[in-house]
């Protein structure tokens, strides 16, 4: 029995004391009276010779190699003494209500933080400071009306949709140049919301999400940086060249279901190695200008638009094809145009019939 404990995992176990579920725990209880605190931090005071080395872990949490798992628990606050060398924290599907000052005090070793589905309103401003290399915050599905306020410097993931979260400021993502992830979507957010320069100093995003808002226009002043773009379900009405200028790295815009009704010309020369373009369920009533002469795209869905007439140079460049990455993907059904109107000759650049669907024998 006492061998038994000795593996880190009944160690644990044996912690959670009143709460054992199996009959060899209650056995335990006979050798520790009056003990089983959980939150008692000095571990020599109970362990005695069969648990030297003993790690703290809080009340019904599963510890294992500094990772804490406490989800599904119906914590209403993050438990108290959790081990200074943590380096996952999983508080996920919780009813926690509100981050405190000091919930996060000494975990200066976290690298990721899970909090998703709790009902969290309130971050308090300095709650995330001891966190110096947390890599990773997982906030989504909460109740939040701000972005939390300081944010470590070196996180390179955030998921912090599905709150409540009508503002972006300039300060939000201050000086986080690491950041390579961050999925805003499914808040209610509006252009307005969103200061110039909010994204600036995120020199090292390669994916940002903003789907499911508000938003009217594409965010100014994204960066260069930026390789995947999705803005899907929202109200953007219009898209500029001037919003995707010197996003030479973006190969994925997202704008399906928004209420697009022009593109602007010059856009696809702003994004010259975008490989997918997803401007399908929107109010277009043409092509986007500038396919013939853009060399790397691939997938352009315009499926569920206004489109009522196809030109036979709306893809494919006139002459020799100077495209250097085949099309694999066009959708054009659900339009008023009728398929039998467009010219075979339009796709000639399109080798693989299959890539086109132009009929509307896919329904939505
Ligand atoms: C967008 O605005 C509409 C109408 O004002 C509102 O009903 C909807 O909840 C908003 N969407 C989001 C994601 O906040
Ligand atoms: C679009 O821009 C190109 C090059 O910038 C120009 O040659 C072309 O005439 C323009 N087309 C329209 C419709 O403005």
């Amino acid at each position: 029995m006492r061998s038994a404990c000795l593996s880190l995992l009944l160690v644990t176990a044996c912690w959670a004391l009143p709460f054992r579920q199996s009959g060899f725990l209650d056995f335990m209880m006979e050798d520790e009276p009056g003990s089983g605190r959980p939150d008692v931090p000095d571990v020599t005071v109970h362990t005695g010779p069969i648990r030297p080395e003993a790690p703290r872990c809080p009340f019904r949490c599963q510890c294992h190699l500094r990772v804490i798992q406490c989800s599904d628990l119906g914590l209403k606050s993050v438990p108290e003494d959790i081990p200074d060398d943590t380096t996952l924290l999983d508080l996920q599907n919780n009813k926690i209500t509100e981050i405190k000052e000091n919930d996060f005090k000494n975990l200066k070793g976290l690298h990721a933080l899970i909090l998703v589905n709790n009902k969290i309103t309130v971050i308090h401003a300095k709650a995330f400071s001891p966190l110096a290399k947390l890599q990773r915050l997982y906030l989504s599905k909460n109740m939040l009306k701000d972005m939390p306020a300081n944010m470590p410097k070196s996180l390179q993931e955030l998921r912090i949709h599905e709150n409540a979260i009508s503002k972006i400021k300039k300060s939000s993502f201050q000086g986080m140049s690491h950041v390579i992830v961050m999925e805003l979507g499914s808040n209610p957010l509006k252009s307005a919301g969103i200061e110039a320069g909010a994204f600036a100093d995120l020199k090292r995003v390669s994916y940002i999400r903003i789907a499911d808002t508000n938003i009217s226009e594409i965010p100014k002043g994204l960066p260069s940086s930026l390789s995947e773009l999705h803005l899907d379900g929202n109200k953007i009405t219009k898209v500029t060249a001037d919003r995707l200028k010197g996003l030479k790295n973006l190969a994925k815009l997202g704008l399906s279901y928004n209420e697009v009704s022009s593109v602007e010309n010059g856009t696809l020369a702003n994004i010259p190695h975008l490989r997918e373009l997803h401007l399908d369920n929107n109010a277009l009533t043409s092509v986007p200008p500038g396919l013939p002469d853009h060399k790397y795209i691939q997938v352009v869905y315009l499926h569920a638009n206004k489109i009522s007439a196809v030109g036979t140079g709306d893809f494919c460049p006139p002459g020799f094809n100077t495209k250097k990455a085949m099309y694999s993907g066009i959708s054009l059904f659900s339009n008023p145009v009728a398929y039998w109107e467009v010219q075979p000759v339009t796709f000639r650049c399109v080798f693989d019939r299959s890539a086109i669907q132009l009929g509307n024998y896919r329904k939505k």
